[in-house]
């Protein structure tokens, strides 16, 4: 059967990388989460004393880039390939709110985002792939079979993000967590290089109202009418 690349992108916490491994684990697909990977980079600037709420060394995060290596493994009992930064499996920790305070600082600069798309093109090379982000259907695979845009309101994805993080132990409020959306959605779509937009191409698929059944279904009927095409 064809395989094709089917490219995923939205606003935070839309549900991605949900509706995304349903879909590589039903037709058999490689799921490649590229938040994960700006992510870890965020981490090691963070381990290495290059961010804070104070100073951003970018010059000092520039030069090790070449030190970073990212990789990922499946995860058979979870059905999901896990992120590892430099050999260690972080894919909980990244997923931490201080990470996600400055992820969108590391994924605005240029050399951060040139490695991550390189590796991006290597891991999709032989198509059959899922992978999810801001830039896969505008710039990482611009010429993927099929491209859903997804987002939902702003208060709709914070809730989900906050039930999340509660239900992992995290000390947050609401209030931290909807302004660090909002936040987010302004410095990725706002930044220069690759930002947040909808593809021409791409299909819109607004979740405030699909509960997560629907929302896969919807996707897989129109992922199965590119693959037959
Ligand atoms: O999908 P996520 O929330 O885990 O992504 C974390 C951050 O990484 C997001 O705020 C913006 C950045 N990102 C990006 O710039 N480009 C991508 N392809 C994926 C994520």
């Amino acid at each position: 059967m064809k395989k094709i690349i089917i490219a995923i992108d939205g606003f935070s916490s839309t549900g991605k990388s949900t509706v995304a491994k349903q879909l590589a684990k039903k037709l058999g697909y490689v799921y490649v989460d590229t938040g994960a990977m700006y992510r870890a980079v965020t981490l090691y600037a963070m381990q290495h004393n290059f961010i804070s709420k104070e100073y951003f060394k970018k010059e000092k995060l520039i030069n090790s880039l070449a030190e970073i290596k990212l990789e990922f493994h499946f995860n058979t009992e979870k059905g999901f390939a896990e992120i590892y930064l430099n050999g260690k499996n972080v894919e909980n920790e990244i997923r931490t709110l201080s990470v996600s305070q400055f992820v969108s600082t590391i994924a605005a600069v240029p050399e951060v985002r040139k490695m991550q798309v390189k590796q991006q093109h290597e891991l999709g090379e032989k198509k059959g792939i899922v992978m999810d982000g801001r830039d896969i259907g505008t710039v990482v695979f611009p010429q993927a079979e099929l491209k859903i845009f997804m987002t939902a309101s702003a208060e709709t994805r914070a809730k989900r993000r906050f039930d999340e993080l509660i239900a992992k132990g995290e000390n947050v409020t609401f209030q931290e967590v909807i302004q660090n959306i909002e936040e987010r959605d302004k410095v990725d779509s706002s930044r220069k290089d690759s930002p947040l937009k909808k593809a021409e191409d791409a299909i819109v698929v607004d979740n405030s109202h699909l509960n997560p059944d629907e929302q896969f279904q919807k996707i897989l009927q129109l992922a199965k009418e590119k693959i037959k095409a």
